[in-house]
């Protein structure tokens, strides 16, 4: 065993709903997803993971509802396709109180709230979890999640992480800058709880927010949850520059994932951070079992109950391939021009008959990073995750609770420490930043962005909004970017912002933008 090697970061892919990525295993008769209204199916899933030395648990959240297949959000609703879903953050102190290890991240909107609200509730869990709390910072994707806050549609994709970038500005001034570590002193004698002198307004001011300050909650141990993104576009990967500490990632092979990689360490180097100053994850499906029969046996019990409506009313597709004959081809939709005929993407080849996009969809396969195997084959496949494609760890995305993780625990787990490739136990009582980062990284590190608010004098400079430079080829813009600009002949710069600012501060106050298709399960 090596302890060169690089050792696997794993979290649980979860949410608080009964359906969350892969749809339709939620019938499965021993599946216990129904349950998660319960308190006690969050405390019993903690209770496992911790004992499987799991980095922590990823909560995943969306703010609206998925209506655009069929044009209505029936087969969401029929499909449990995360609706009904519960609040990620509140579900966190139950499984904290009966863990001492076990991490939390759980995804937050940037693009609907003002922030002041969020920075305290996010302390509020670094606090109560010790300092094991993650936010995913997202922007949203769904148009039913803007008509849910006052807008008549998207924010523009690019103006979202404008919004998102003066928002965590806003985050680090109350949460880096507002109170000295020192400024709680508890001195019973002279009855004082907090030096005054040590807490300070922040004053923010821009373009989007207006804050005061001061923050409401003491330091806690991380001060800034550790900072999670998932994103390919250009916009979103500057965003990821300055800010995330670890960024989703994906890719149908080794040698994509690797340059992706490489373009993101590229870009936060150039905003002055290390190259190994972002973890890289991807969302995997594993499915394991003692013997070859055992594997095959699961495959085949999940792979039966997949729901094809409800993939594609998670995709929001427009496309409705289930009322087409099996034998018709794309390239027939195509040249007709079907409603949605546009939505086709790189997924599907036009000489594709409709029966093998069915069967595609209600296939189990992940891609690059899905495996079924036994011990020795996943750990194969997770070795070279690890050192083919450069990620750091993966998201574990559940067919069947709990027993994804109970076999991912009691069959992979002890191959990969066998080949010194996954920790024997926790370093107790470490933050979330101090699994990925080492001893002693609690906060986040002097030289990113966040912390210059520890100087007081910072928090009253302008604010410095990101400046995205342009890409420098249409390669390096997403499809779904592509799509929304029109390919390259559209400007590729930030669109300047026509509406007042993001904050929702009365019904239709800003037009939305163009409507946008969900590409990425969330
Ligand atoms: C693994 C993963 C998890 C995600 N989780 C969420 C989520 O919980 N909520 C959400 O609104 N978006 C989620 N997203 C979508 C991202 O926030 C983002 O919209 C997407 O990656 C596209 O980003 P881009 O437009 O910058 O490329 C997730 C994406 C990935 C790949």
């Amino acid at each position: 065993m090596s302890a060169l090697k690089k050792q696997l970061h794993v979290y649980l892919f979860e949410m608080n709903c009964v359906s969350h990525i892969i749809h339709g295993l939620w019938v499965h008769p021993t599946n216990h997803r129904h349950r998660f209204n319960e308190l006690s199916y969050w405390t019993e899933l903690a209770q496992l993971l911790e004992h499987g030395t799991f980095d922590g648990v990823f909560l995943a959240d969306v703010i609206g509802t998925y209506d655009g297949f069929r044009e209505s959000a029936d087969a969401a609703l029929r499909e449990g396709v995360q609706i009904p879903s519960n609040d990620p953050l509140l579900v966190i102190p139950a499984m904290a109180a009966v863990t001492r290890n076990l991490g939390f991240g759980a995804t937050f909107s940037t693009t609907y709230e003002p922030p002041f609200a969020f920075a305290r509730r996010a302390s509020t869990l670094d606090h109560l979890t010790n300092g094991r709390f993650a936010w995913n910072i997202v922007t949203s994707y769904l148009p039913n999640a803007a008509r849910n806050f006052g807008l008549e549609g998207e924010v523009p994709h690019d103006d979202r992480y404008v919004i998102a970038d003066e928002y965590l500005d806003v985050l680090y001034k109350l949460w880096e800058g507002s109170w000295d570590d020192d400024a709680v002193i508890q001195d019973r004698e002279r009855r004082v709880y907090t030096d005054p002198t040590k807490v300070r307004y922040i004053n923010h001011v821009g373009p989007q927010f207006k804050v005061a300050g001061p923050h409401l909650c003491q330091p806690s141990r991380q001060r800034t949850p550790v900072l999670y993104q998932a994103t390919g576009s250009h916009a979103g990967k500057e965003f990821a520059a300055r800010h995330a500490e670890a960024v989703f990632t994906g890719g149908m092979n080794a040698q994509a994932v690797r340059a992706n990689i490489a373009d993101m360490r590229a870009r936060a180097m150039r905003h002055g951070r290390k190259a190994t100053d972002i973890k890289f994850i991807s969302g995997a499906g594993i499915i394991t079992g003692k013997t070859d029969a055992d594997v095959a046996k699961k495959y085949e019990e999940y792979r039966r109950l997949i729901s094809v409506e409800g993939r594609l009313a998670h995709s929001m597709s427009r496309i409705d391939y289930t009322k087409y004959p099996r034998a018709e081809r794309l390239a027939d939709i195509i040249a007709r021009k079907d409603p949605g005929y546009d939505q086709i993407g790189p997924r599907f080849k036009p000489e594709q008959t409709i029966g093998e996009v069915l069967d595609q969809l209600g296939g189990i396969n992940y891609g690059r990073y899905f495996v079924a195997g036994t011990p020795n084959v996943v750990a194969d496949a997770i070795e070279k995750w690890l050192d083919e494609d450069d990620l750091d760890g993966i998201n574990l995305v559940q067919y069947h609770s709990y027993d994804t993780a109970r076999d991912f625990i009691e069959y992979v787990v002890p191959e990969l420490r066998r080949r010194g490739r996954f920790r024997e136990a926790y370093n107790q009582g470490e933050t979330l930043r101090e699994r990925f980062f080492g001893a002693g990284h609690s906060r986040l590190p002097d030289y990113h962005y966040g912390a210059r608010y520890r100087d007081p004098a910072k928090l009253k400079e302008p604010f410095r909004p990101l400046s995205v430079p342009a890409p420098e080829t249409v390669g390096e813009l997403s499809m779904h970017e592509q799509r929304e600009r029109g390919t390259s002949s559209a400007s590729p710069q930030i669109p300047p912002r026509t509406n007042p600012p993001a904050i929702p501060t009365a019904p239709s106050a800003r037009a939305g933008g163009a409507s946008q298709t969900a590409v990425t399960a969330a």
